[in-house]
């Protein structure tokens, strides 16, 4: 595959990058500015530092992936791109306004594919190029670590769509679960509803922040607890994926929890705001309840 272009040079922007340049490809990213393109990268050259310095990497394989990885002023200059990735802001008047710009650029049989979280993708397909080029690639947070990609078809996209962004992310390293466009996909359709009700019983006093995330964690043999995870998820997006779960399929078991949306309106948003379920200002995560 020739160049990838990912727009949007965040949390997950920087990881889709980093973890394309590992795997070979040269790799165009773009933010709203250049220098935000370029804080993307210089926020990837710490995170292969790291990984350096753990002896999981050598830093021959490190300079080899930042040089592929190239921040540029705006989409414009991916007009070369097969494969352009948007990971920008969740907000779907961005997502509209990027697909139109990048519109006039992408190439003829180049694909274009959002990391979106909530959005359908058969409604964003109509705001891009073209719908048949155009596919759900979700990623999961941290990229470099998470070994997972959903693929989401819309209505129009095709079978050549689909089995190239597959190949692109099997070469990756990761494994690929496919999903039709349903609100959730997979895994958020089925997490959700668990952390939410963990939001639940927390406010209804059926046992502490300690008990719901130590009972679960080791009654369900889960890595870490719901709130644990919800915190780290951040509130703020957990609250808007049920928000978008209740509201597009009316189903009232998908309604937000009291308590998580008091703590969003709190600005609570867990470990990025160091308050959730737990304070984070202390060397350890301390539960608030
Ligand atoms: N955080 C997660 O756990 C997670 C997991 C899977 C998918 N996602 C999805 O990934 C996308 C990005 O999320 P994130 O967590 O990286 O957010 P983020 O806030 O870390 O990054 C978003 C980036 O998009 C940039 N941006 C905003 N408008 C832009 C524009 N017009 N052009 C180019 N860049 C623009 C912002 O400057 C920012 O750098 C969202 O669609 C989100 O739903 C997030």
């Amino acid at each position: 595959m020739q160049a990838v272009g990912v727009i949007g040079a965040g949390q997950m922007g920087a990881g889709i990058a980093q973890v394309s340049a590992q795997a070979g490809y040269r790799v165009l990213l773009s933010d709203v500015s250049r220098e935000r393109a370029e804080a993307g990268k210089a926020g990837i050259a710490k995170a292969l530092d790291r990984l350096v310095t753990k002896e999981k990497l050598t830093s021959e394989a490190r300079d080899a992936a930042l040089a592929l990885i190239e921040p540029v002023e705006s989409v414009a200059a991916m007009g070369a791109c097969a494969l352009v990735i948007e990971a920008a802001t969740e907000r779907e008047e961005i997502k509209r306004a990027i697909f139109a710009e990048i519109g006039t650029v992408l190439g003829a049989d180049a694909i274009l594919a959002s990391n979106t979280s909530s959005i359908p993708i058969t409604r964003l397909a109509q705001a891009s190029p073209d719908p048949a080029r155009f596919v759900g690639v979700h990623f999961f947070n941290p990229v470099p670590v998470m070994g997972l990609i959903e693929l989401i078809r819309g209505l129009a996209t095709s079978d050549a769509t689909v089995a190239t962004v597959e190949a692109y992310a099997q070469s990756l390293g990761k494994q690929v679960v496919r999903a039709n466009d349903a609100p959730g996909f997979i895994v958020n359709r089925v997490l959700m509803p668990m952390l939410n009700e963990a939001c639940f019983a927390l406010g209804e006093g059926v046992a502490s922040v300690r008990d719901i995330d130590l009972g679960c964690q080791l009654g369900l043999n889960h890595p870490m607890g719901p709130l644990t995870l919800a915190d780290f998820i951040g509130l703020d997006t957990c609250l808007e994926i049920c928000r978008v779960l209740f509201t597009s399929t009316g189903d009232p078991k998908f309604r937000p929890a009291p308590l998580l949306v008091k703590y969003v309106e709190a600005g609570w948003f867990g470990r990025k705001t160091k308050r959730g379920f737990y304070d984070y200002t202390g060397p350890e995560p301390v539960p608030t309840r």
